[in-house]
């Protein structure tokens, strides 16, 4: 298989090993789907699995194949049984992490939308948003956006995986927030490809997985707990919590991050990503916790503390991801986990823009 003809839609070129088993994971995929070496998860007992490098790429690696799947490696590796044994067995260890960060939130008597608010309210991450939007310099602000991209590049897609697994007034309400995000079915406004301007605006490349190698354990931990949700049927409920919680939480970081770029010269393209949260978020946290949440605790109440979990666990993997950032940046260093990525040739006018400074030295997180 070769390079696609577009970049910009994936499949993603492979990152560099990590670690002992994220290295026999990118050896075996460059061969036919095979059984791999008994024992290999033996060596995914972290101390901490959610920022442990080896574990969370080689979580990354098994979950890429159910969305755009990997440049040069053989499909039929999705459902290779040895291979779906090793993600469960590194699936263990970052569902126990997560247990131990958020424990099991208390579903109160008020119903599943207010405790969903207890959740937010009690979130009180570090300011990250805040430091965008009023001190950091666009060498950091080109940082937070790569660390995104994993992300903003298939926006929406790891909650799309509930649509199948739901019927009813969660489904309906899914349906609306996912429309959105969609861009109601017009490219141009499909959340990813606004967040593919802004990547261009600062020049930065726009391909898909073209930051990977970049985003350390942490970063990737924020996309693998919505693959986790995902891709396990079991795990409806905290995948719609997690989406609920996301949209609760987002309308105001993005007025801020909006503002950051417009404070440090950026135009009206690169900042539309951010607007266009401001205004969707702000309905789409109603649906979300009352019309889409609401609605699935009404069919199967036995899933309200999922829900709550799921958004929880969102919630403070995010408060580990602005720590990393915010740490590193008063550390003098990088957040990456290689110097400031490289630029492209901007396919947009960058005369506006102010000099980037130079990256700063590599960090190995
Ligand atoms: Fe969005
Ligand atoms: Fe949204």
């Amino acid at each position: 298989m070769s390079e696609p003809a577009d970049r910009r839609y994936g499949p993603a070129t492979l990152p560099r090993s990590r670690g002992p088993v994220s290295a026999a994971v990118l050896d075996a995929f460059r061969r036919p789907p095979h059984d791999l070496p008994a024992g290999l998860g033996a060596d995914l007992d972290p101390v901490d699995a959610i920022t442990d490098e080896d574990l969370q790429l080689t979580l990354f690696l098994c979950y890429e194949l159910h969305y755009r799947g990997w440049c040069g490696v053989d499909e039929a590796w999705e459902w290779q049984p040895t291979l779906l044994a090793l993600r469960a067995e590194a699936e263990r260890p970052f569902e126990a992490a997560l247990r131990r960060l958020v424990g099991a939130p208390r579903v109160p008597a008020a119903g599943v939308a207010a405790g969903l608010a207890e959740v937010v309210a009690a979130d009180d991450g570090p300011p990250l948003a805040a430091t965008l939007q009023r001190r950091a310099d666009l060498s950091q602000f080109r940082e937070f956006v790569t660390h995104r991209s994993v992300y903003h590049l298939r926006e929406a897609d790891p909650h799309s995986w509930a649509l199948p697994r739901l019927g009813g007034p969660a489904k309906a309400a899914l349906v609306e927030i996912q429309t959105d995000e969609y861009g109601n079915g017009r490219l141009d406004r499909m959340h990813a490809e606004l967040f593919r301007s802004t990547l261009e605006r600062l020049g930065l490349d726009t391909a898909y997985g073209a930051h990977l190698d970049a985003a350390p354990a942490v970063t990737l931990a924020t996309n693998n707990l919505m693959s986790l949700f995902g891709l396990h049927r079991r795990w409806r409920g905290a995948l719609l919590g997690h989406l609920a919680a996301f949209e609760m939480t987002s309308s105001l970081p993005n007025r801020r991050y909006g503002n950051g770029l417009r404070r440090l010269g950026l135009d009206e393209v690169a900042t539309r990503f951010y607007d266009e949260h401001v205004e969707a978020d702000a309905v789409h946290e109603q649906i979300a916790a009352h019309d889409m949440c609401g609605g699935l605790i009404r069919v199967e109440p036995a899933l309200a503390p999922d829900v709550l979990f799921g958004a929880a666990a969102g919630l403070a993997v995010d408060r580990l991801f602005a720590g990393h950032l915010l740490d590193s940046w008063a550390a003098g260093r990088s957040s990456l986990r290689s110097p400031a990525p490289p630029t492209v040739p901007p396919t947009v006018s960058l005369t506006a823009l102010p000099a980037v400074a130079p990256p700063a030295p590599p960090a190995l997180v």
